[in-house]
């Protein structure tokens, strides 16, 4: 076994108590585009004209034709290995929570329960006016952008955008998780955006063990315990699997 892959096996066996945090790379390998990196959505598209509150005002049909046609191919999309092994180790351990960045769903479509959307779902819809949230599966949207049937106010995707605050409420979720762990897990994120990129610190600072997957090196690497050069598809069932047949030993 590569020592990176040994190590964090090791660490995976011996935690009860597991956070896993998730970015756009875990969703990679089901052909949902990740925002940074050579196919990165954000080499093609302005964040600023298409997910700021800003941009959702001045043209609030433009936005929503962009989120119609994320909706496709996510609704397309089906969860990986990767997304199957989280689950997998939700069942294994004693606690178990999962962060993710990700706003497609795929965490829940592969049966993980404990799941904090940090980012929000592009399957939920929010009223502009009365601030009504509502599941919508519709692709593609007959009418946009969609109208509030309880106010006729324009509805919005329940997503944080740039230059909006996450609920104090899901980052308190998501810090008491990482208090209570004994192993961080960081799959297939830049770390690069805020407050997610800190959490691998944070974990750290209360001595906490932290291993990452990625493709690629990120500005955690290096300062974990065990960085994984791979990807999660086909990293984290070597992991789950090994633990697996250990447990029926
Ligand atoms: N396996 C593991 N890692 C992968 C894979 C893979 N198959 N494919 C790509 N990656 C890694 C890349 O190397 C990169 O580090 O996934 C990461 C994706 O990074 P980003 O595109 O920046 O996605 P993320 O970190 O989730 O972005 C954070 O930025 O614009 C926002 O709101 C958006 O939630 C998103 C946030």
């Amino acid at each position: 076994m590569e020592k990176g892959i040994a190590k964090a096996y090791e660490l995976v066996s011996s935690s009860n108590e597991i956070v896993v945090l998730t970015g756009a790379g875990i969703s990679a390998e089901s052909g949902i585009p990740t925002y940074r990196g050579q196919e990165g959505l954000w080499r093609n598209y302005d964040p600023h004209e298409l997910a700021t509150p800003e941009a959702f005002f001045k043209n609030p049909k433009l936005v929503w034709e962009w989120y119609d046609s994320r909706r496709a191919i996510m609704k397309n999309a089906k969860p990986n290995p990767g997304h199957f092994a989280i689950t997998a180790l939700e069942k294994e351990k004693r606690d178990f929570t999962l962060i993710t960045q990700n706003v497609d769903g795929l965490h829940f479509a592969a049966g993980t329960r404990n799941v904090i959307e940090i980012h929000g779902s592009l399957w939920e819809i929010k009223c502009t006016e009365c601030e009504k949230i509502e599941k919508n599966y519709q692709v593609p949207i007959p009418e946009l952008p969609p109208k509030c049937d309880a106010c006729g106010g324009v509805m919005r995707p329940n997503t944080v955008w740039f230059g909006e605050i996450i609920p104090m409420e899901r980052i308190d979720r998501c810090l008491f998780a990482i208090e209570q762990c004994d192993l961080l897990l960081i799959v297939g994120t830049s770390g690069v955006v805020e407050p997610t990129a800190s959490m691998g610190l944070i974990a750290k600072k209360s001595e906490k063990p932290v291993v990452e997957i990625n493709i690629e090196i990120t500005p955690g690497t290096g300062l974990y315990d065990a960085s994984v050069m791979g990807k999660s598809g086909e990293i984290l069932p070597l992991l789950v699997e090994s633990e697996t047949s250990r447990n029926r030993m």
